[in-house]
Order: C-alpha cells, then structure tokens, then sequence
C-alpha cells in the first residue's frame, strides 16, 4: 500500500477516536472548539514543510488509461508542463514527444482530481487526509475565522479550496445554537441589511456565500433570503443553501438559491418540488448522503430515517437536476456527527450509486459537475491546458465506483503529492 495511504488511515483513525470521545465525553456545546491563533500558526508554517517546495515538473505519464470523462480509454501518455497544467494527451503513446522525465504508470487508470463540493476542513492535516485519498480541490462550505480561511488557501501540491462567507443565518435558528456564531458577521437583522452584509462576505474574501435555510424552524424569512440572494448576485457570487428538511428545499427554490446543500431528514422531494427545480433558477443539489447517514447513526438513530434523503437524490437525478458530491466532513463539536475528510468522499460516490447514479454519473458528480456550477473552469476533466490535478487509481471506476478508493499517486497542479512532506 502507498505510504499516503497508510497515512491517510492514520489519520482517519485518529479521527474518528478524536470524535467518538468528544461526542461521549461532554465535549459537545463547549464553544471553544478551535484555538484559533494556534491553529492559523500551524497552517501558515506548514507551506515551508512542503520539501518540494510545490514545484511543477516537465514530465511524461505514460502506459495510463486515461478518463475523459465518458470511458477509460486505452494505454496513453500525458504530459505535464512546468507549470502544472496538462500539456497534452496522446493516443497512441509516440504521439507525445519524447520527454526528459517519465513516470511509467503500468496501465493504472488516470481521473480528474476528486471535488468534495461540501466540506469543513480547518487545519492541513485535514487537507493532508483529503489529498491522499485523491480530493483535489474543496468547498470550505461556511467561514467560521477569515484568517484561519485564509491559511488554507494555496498550499502548493495540496487540495486546494474555494472559500464560502459566514454563514448567514438569524440569532434563533437552531443553527446559530449548535456551530459557535460570529454574531456581527453572522447574523442577519433583516432583508434590507442584505446587501451590506453580503459585501461584508465579499470584502473578507468569500469565494460564494453561504446561508442557512431552517424552514419550518425560526430563521432567515423568505424575504430575508430572496434580498440576499440578490445582493449576492449583484456582486457576482453564488448562494449555497444549507437545507435538510422538506420546508426549507422549498423555501430555497422560491429564492431562487443557485445550489442546495444536504437532502431533506422528514419528508423527499415531491412532484411538487420536482416542478419549481425546472422552474427555478437553482442549478444543482448537494445531497451529503454521507453526513446525513451519519447524523441517523450517530445522533438519531431512534427517531428518523435515511429514507428521505436516499429517495430525494433518487428522483432528483430522474428527473435531471445536477447532482455534486460533497460530504459534510468536519471535527466540530456541535454538529450533529462527525464525518472523516477524505475518505468520506468514497463513501459519497458509493452512496450516490446506491440511490440510483451510475458509477459514470457518480464520477462527474465528483469532476466536471461541481467545476462547472463553481465556475472552476480550469479543472474536473483531463483535457490540455486544465490544471494538473490528476489521481492514478487501480481499476475501472465506471464499472465499480469503489476503485476510486484505489489511489495509487495524486497530482495537484503539477506537484506529486506525498504525505512525507507535510508531517
Ligand atoms: C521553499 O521556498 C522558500 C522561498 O519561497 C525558501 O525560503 C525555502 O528555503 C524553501 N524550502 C525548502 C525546504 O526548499
Ligand atoms: C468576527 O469576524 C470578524 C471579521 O472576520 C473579526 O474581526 C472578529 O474578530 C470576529 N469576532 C469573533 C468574536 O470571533
Ligand atoms: C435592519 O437592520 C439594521 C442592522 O441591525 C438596522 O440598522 C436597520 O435599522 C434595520 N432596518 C429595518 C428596516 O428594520
Ligand atoms: C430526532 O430527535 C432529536 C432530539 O429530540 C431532534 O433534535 C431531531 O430533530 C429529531 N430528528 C428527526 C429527523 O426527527
Ligand atoms: C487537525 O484537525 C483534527 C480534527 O479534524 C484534529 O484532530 C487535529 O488535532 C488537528 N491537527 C492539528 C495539528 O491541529
Ligand atoms: C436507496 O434507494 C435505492 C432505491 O432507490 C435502494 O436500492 C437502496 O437500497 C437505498 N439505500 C438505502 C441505504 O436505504
Ligand atoms: C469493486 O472495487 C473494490 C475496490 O477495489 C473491490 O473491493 C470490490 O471487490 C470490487 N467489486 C466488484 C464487484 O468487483
């Protein structure tokens, strides 16, 4: 096994021992979850751990079958440039000039680097566990501390993430009560405050924003979200909608929020909504099967069921709306479960062919789905001139969905990645 694999369960072990003694120890509601300075310190000294020195190398991969995003093709050679993006791809091999540097990849499969549309990492160790397990780039899905955001964008050869606001929320959601809030940035008063509190969002960095959809618990009204979908459209960012009941599916797509994240606990997807989403302005749903599995097993195992949700992603799929995979993964006390980075990805893929996706739909779930409605036009398909963010793994993942868990060698913009360089 490739040491970052091993690594890569280390950790996962870590984590879930870390969790299973917060959640029964009385950590949970303890606001004090992250020691902030410590862990923005830690972050920013971890770029000069990168031995490398994040370095894109001119090379040749050759003997790799290559998915182009609809079938595994056969032996092929791809170049990488100096400076991380895909030079070509050549069918038959000799097409490709004869390079320097050749990396032999015995007839492994080449995918698109894995996009984990949902996820709450917030030291780099976390992102140490995505990158092994092939998770190339991430949506850090609610900012909690701009500079700790911040200390985790651009870490050269290591997943890369685009950023979302605070979450938008009001004091009396139940939200507000599980995740420690930054009232000031956090709570919205009412819908004319919208478009100040978004360029707020905006100035400190956020990439997109995100809200908390709570219907039929107390929140932000529907007015309050229409006005802050608008201001953030007026300044060019996109809405994540964090909903996991049937109310709030439904007061999102009166909003018009462009994506809706996790899949409803109490009541799927009807005929119904079905008709607002081909109405509607939202583009694509999150569902977060992972995370809303877990938050049966963990936290409510007596009272709810996964039902729901599995049969949302189901019809949603039938009748066309984009599907992305995202996970939820997150070490934060207060949230109903925890749900390990990295692998948990693997899990999403499994889940959402369980609910009905072909192993190929679960693939560009993870690829070229989510780069497109993020806009990350650069990547999510091995194409020339995309970034070079390429994951070699055994097997066929459009017949069997599970080899994608096979990661064998993980490139992110150019550099290899290896766990080595970042402990
Ligand atoms: C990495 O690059 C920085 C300059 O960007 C340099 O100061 C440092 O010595 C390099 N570290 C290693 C380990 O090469
Ligand atoms: C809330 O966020 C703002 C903006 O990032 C920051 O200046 C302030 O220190 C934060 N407050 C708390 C209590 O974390
Ligand atoms: C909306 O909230 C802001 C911020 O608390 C406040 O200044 C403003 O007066 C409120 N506007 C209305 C119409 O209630
Ligand atoms: C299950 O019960 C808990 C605790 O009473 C509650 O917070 C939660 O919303 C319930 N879940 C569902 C899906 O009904
Ligand atoms: C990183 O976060 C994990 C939880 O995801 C935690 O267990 C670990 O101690 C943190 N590592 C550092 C160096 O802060
Ligand atoms: C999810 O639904 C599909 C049918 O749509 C079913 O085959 C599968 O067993 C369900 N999964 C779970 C875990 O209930
Ligand atoms: C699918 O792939 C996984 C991981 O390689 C493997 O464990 C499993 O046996 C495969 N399933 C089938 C039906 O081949």
């Amino acid at each position: 096994m490739a040491p970052q694999l091993l690594y890569g369960i280390a950790l996962l072990q870590y984590f879930i021992g870390t969790a299973l003694s917060c959640q029964f120890h009385g950590d949970i509601g303890s606001r004090e979850f992250i020691n902030y300075d410590a862990a923005i310190a830690h972050n920013i000294a971890a770029r000069s751990l990168n031995k490398q020195n994040g370095t894109a190398e001119q090379m040749a991969i050759t003997n790799v079958r290559v998915f182009d995003g609809l079938v595994v093709g056969p032996p092929s050679t791809v170049i990488i440039t100096s400076s991380g993006r895909i030079g070509s791809v050549c069918r038959p091999s000799t097409a490709c000039p004869p390079l320097e540097h050749v990396f032999d990849a015995g007839g492994l499969t080449m995918i698109p680097g894995l996009m984990d549309s949902h996820a709450h990492p917030s030291n780099i160790s976390n992102l140490v566990s995505m990158a092994s397990n092939g998770v190339t780039t991430t949506a850090l899905a609610a900012c909690l501390n701009v500079e700790l955001c911040a200390s985790l964008r651009d870490h050269a050869g290591l997943t890369q993430l685009i950023v979302a606001s605070f979450q938008g929320t009001t004091a009396e959601s139940s939200t507000a009560a599980l995740v420690p809030a930054n009232e000031t940035f956090q709570f919205v008063q009412n819908a004319s405050e919208a478009p100040a509190w978004v360029a707020r969002q905006v100035a400190q960095g956020a990439d997109f924003v995100k809200l908390i959809g709570s219907a039929p618990g107390p929140g932000l009204t529907q007015d309050e979200q229409t006005a802050l979908v608008k201001a953030a459209h007026k300044s060019g960012k996109q809405v994540v909608l964090h909903t996991a009941s049937y109310a709030a599916y439904e007061q999102g797509l009166i909003t018009g929020a462009d994506q809706i994240h996790h899949a409803p606990l109490d009541v799927p997807v009807d005929d119904r909504l079905l008709s607002m989403f081909r109405r509607g302005a939202t583009k694509a749903v999150c569902p977060t099967l992972t995370m809303m599995r877990a938050i049966i097993q963990q936290a409510h195992p007596t009272n709810s069921s996964f039902a729901p949700a599995n049969a949302t992603v189901a019809r949603l799929h039938a009748a066309g709306v984009p599907i992305m995979a995202g996970t939820d993964a997150n070490a934060v006390p207060g949230v109903p479960a925890f749900v390990a980075f990295g692998t948990s990805l693997h899990d999403e893929l499994e889940n959402l062919v369980d609910a009905g996706l072909t192993p190929l739909q679960a693939l560009r779930a993870a690829t070229v789905v989510p780069a497109t409605v993020y806009g990350l036009h650069d990547r999510g398909m091995i194409v020339e001139g995309a970034r070079a963010d390429l994951v070699l793994i055994n097997g066929d993942p459009t017949v069997n969905i599970s080899t994608t868990r096979n990661v064998q060698r993980v490139w992110i913009g150019g550099v290899q990645f290896n766990a080595d360089n970042w402990k």
